[in-house]
């Protein structure tokens, strides 16, 4: 069991709701009157997507992807794909939604997935992204917050599958 008193607030739910305001906003002007379909990367991500995807005001589609390198707070190198999406995406645009980029393994292989399915159009929006850990070849479009390396829980990251259900982003103070 984790103890509450061992969470420390990274991101706080006001922080995290105005950041998502913004890139809202951002998307919205960005594809002016075309449509987005977005895929969201589960788990994590649905809670970000959720409020993301309410913060455009622009026609989409949602659908979802899942993919696992996770166990505990390491990182596991090889990508497991659990899950497709449903919805034809070629030429469409597209927008992949991940809630952190660590290694980067996890971004570059769904990008790399969605680019050989032809869409007209490839971004992505992250809610985190830990600047030195992550090796990419390519631009994140968007990123809510740059953060250390530290292990975060909350707003649909978890620990072993727990603690999604926080409304803040902490880190695992005591942990690591
Ligand atoms: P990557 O493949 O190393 O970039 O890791 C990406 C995936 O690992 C994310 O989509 C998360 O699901 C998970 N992950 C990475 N860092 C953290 C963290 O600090 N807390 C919770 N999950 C994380
Ligand atoms: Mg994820």
């Amino acid at each position: 069991m984790i103890e509450r008193e061992n969470l420390k607030e990274v991101i706080s739910k006001e922080e995290l709701s105005s950041r998502i305001a913004e890139i809202g906003a951002e998307i919205s002007n960005a594809y002016n009157l075309e449509s987005v379909v977005f895929i969201v990367v589960l788990n994590g991500s649905f809670i970000f997507a959720s409020d993301l995807i309410r913060a455009v005001d622009i026609e989409c589609e949602v659908d979802f992807i899942k993919v696992t390198s996770y166990s505990g707070m390491k990182s596991e190198g090889k990508i497991n794909f659990e899950k497709d999406i449903s919805t034809e995406i070629a030429g469409k645009n597209i927008i992949i939604v991940e809630d952190i980029i660590d290694s980067g393994n996890t971004i570059n292989f769904v990008k790399e997935f969605i680019d050989n399915k032809n869409p007209k159009s490839l971004k992505i929006a992250t809610l985190l992204l830990k600047t030195k850990i992550a090796k990419l070849s390519f631009k994140i479009d968007w990123v809510g917050f740059e953060i250390s390396s530290e292990f975060v829980v909350g707003y649909g990251l978890d620990y072993n599958q727990k603690l999604r259900n926080l409304n803040a982003v902490y880190r695992l103070g005591g942990v690591n």
